[in-house]
C-alpha cells in the first residue's frame, strides 16, 4: 500500500512540474513570428474605389478602429476574458499609422491576420478570407485617400496585453491565421441575388459569424460549417444585457416560424437591417447596428439567400422576446 502511495505521489508530483511547465512557456515564451509572404500588390485608386472602401469600413472596421476625434486612430475595444485589447491606429500617420505598410502587406493582413512584423493579430481582428480582390482594393485605396478619417492621427493606443487564456489559444494553434488564397477571389454577379446575397452576409459583412451559434465555432474559410450557421443564440458581447440582466443573444435568421424569420416578410427584414426596427416597431437593440449603408438591392438579396439555407429551430430562442 505505502508503496502504491509513494508511486502515486511521484506521480502526481511529476504532472504539477510538468504542468507548471507548461504554464510557464505558454506565459513567458516569446510570440511566434510567421513569414509574410505578401503578394507584389499595387493598387491603383479611382474615385468608385475610394468611395466603396470607405462605404465597407463605415459598416466593417470604424466600430473597433474609430477614436474620440473621429478618425481611425484606434480604440479601447475590450477589457475582459481575452485581455486588455486596444485596436490600432490605422491612419496615414508616419509613426503611429499605417503609412510603412505597402498595399501587398495590407492586403496579406486583412485575409491572413498576419501583420507586417509576421506577428498573428487574434481573430477579433476582421479577417476577410472569402471578400473579393476588388473590394480587399477598394479598402486599400480608401485607406490611402484623403477620406478624413485616415488623415494622419498621432494617437498611440496600448499594445494589446493578452491574458494567460489567449496566450494558451494562441500556442495551442486554436487562434491562428489563416491560409493566402492561391487564386483571384471574384464577387458574383449582382443580379444573382442568392450568389450575391451570400457573399454580402458571409464573405463582406460578416453577418453570419454574429448569427451563428458561437464564435469559436464559426469556420471563417467555409462560413456554411459553421455551427448552428445562421440560427443564432450567439451570446455576442458578455456586457450587453437585457432589463432582466440576460445577454442579448443573435437572432435565429433561418426560416424557422417560431424562433426564426419564417414568418416575416421582405420589407420588415428590409426595415430591421437598415433602420433597426422589427416588426409592431419592436428595437433591434445592440450589439446589432444598423447597417444603414447597405443598398436596398444588398438587403433584398441577402433575404433571398436566407431563403435557400437549412432552417434552424433554436431551442435557445423560444422565449427570446418573451
Ligand atoms: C472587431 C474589431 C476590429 C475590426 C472590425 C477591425 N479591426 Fe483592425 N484591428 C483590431 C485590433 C484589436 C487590432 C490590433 C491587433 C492586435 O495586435 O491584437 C487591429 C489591427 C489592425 C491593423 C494592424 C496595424 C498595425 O499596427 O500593424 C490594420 C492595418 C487593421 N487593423 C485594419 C483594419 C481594417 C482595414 C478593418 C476593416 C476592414 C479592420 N481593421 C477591422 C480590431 C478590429
Ligand atoms: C455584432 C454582431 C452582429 C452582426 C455583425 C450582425 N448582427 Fe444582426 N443581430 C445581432 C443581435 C445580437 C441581434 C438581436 C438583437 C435583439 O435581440 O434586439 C440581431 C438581430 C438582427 C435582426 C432582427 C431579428 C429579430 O428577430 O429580431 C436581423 C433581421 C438581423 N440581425 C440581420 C443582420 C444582418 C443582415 C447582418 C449583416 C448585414 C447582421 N444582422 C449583422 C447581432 C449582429
Amino acid at each position: 500500500m505505502k508503496r502504491i502511495l509513494k508511486i502515486a505521489g511521484k506521480f502526481f508530483l511529476g504532472l504539477i512540474i510538468l504542468l507548471l511547465i507548461f504554464a510557464a512557456f505558454v506565459q513567458f515564451s516569446p510570440k511566434k513570428i510567421y513569414s509574410v509572404n505578401s503578394p507584389d500588390l499595387k493598387v491603383i485608386p479611382d474615385s468608385i474605389k475610394i468611395e466603396e472602401g470607405a462605404r465597407i469600413a463605415s459598416m466593417l472596421c470604424a466600430s473597433c478602429h474609430r477614436s474620440s476625434d473621429g478618425k481611425l486612430g484606434g480604440a479601447l475595444m475590450e477589457d475582459g476574458m481575452f485581455g486588455v485589447i486596444y485596436s490600432a491606429n490605422i491612419t496615414q500617420d508616419p509613426t503611429y499609422g499605417i503609412a510603412n505598410y505597402t498595399d501587398g502587406e495590407l492586403a496579406y493582413l486583412l485575409r491572413t491576420g498576419i501583420n507586417r512584423k509576421g506577428e498573428y493579430t487574434p481573430p477579433w481582428m476582421a479577417k476577410l478570407p472569402n471578400l473579393s480582390d476588388d473590394d480587399i482594393e477598394s479598402i486599400i485605396s480608401f485607406l490611402r485617400s484623403d477620406n478624413s478619417m485616415v488623415q494622419p492621427s498621432d494617437n498611440n493606443p496600448p499594445l494589446p496585453e493578452y491574458t494567460f487564456l489567449t496566450k494558451m489559444l494562441l500556442k495551442l494553434g486554436m487562434f491562428g491565421p489563416l491560409p493566402y488564397p492561391e487564386k483571384p477571389i471574384i464577387a458574383p454577379d449582382t443580379n444573382d441575388m442568392v450568389a450575391f446575397g451570400k457573399y454580402i452576409s458571409t464573405a463582406k459583412f460578416d453577418c453570419y459569424s454574429c448569427h451563428s451559434l458561437d464564435f469559436t465555432k464559426v469556420d471563417a474559410m467555409i462560413p456554411e460549417k459553421s455551427v448552428g450557421f445562421f440560427g443564432g443564440g450567439n451570446p455576442v458581447e458578455a456586457s450587453i444585457v437585457d432589463e432582466n440582466g440576460n445577454i442579448i443573444l443573435s437572432a435565429n435568421l433561418t426560416m424557422d416560424k417560431e424562433t426564426g424569420l419564417g414568418d416575416w416578410t421582405e420589407d420588415q427584414f428590409l426595415k430591421a437591417v437598415k433602420q433597426g426596427v422589427g416588426p409592431n416597431n419592436r428595437p433591434i437593440r445592440n450589439p446589432m447596428v444598423p447597417f444603414t449603408a447597405l443598398t436596398d438591392h444588398e438587403v433584398k438579396s441577402v433575404w433571398a439567400y436566407l431563403q435557400t439555407i437549412p432552417v434552424i429551430k433554436n431551442e435557445k430562442l423560444v422565449d427570446r422576446l418573451k
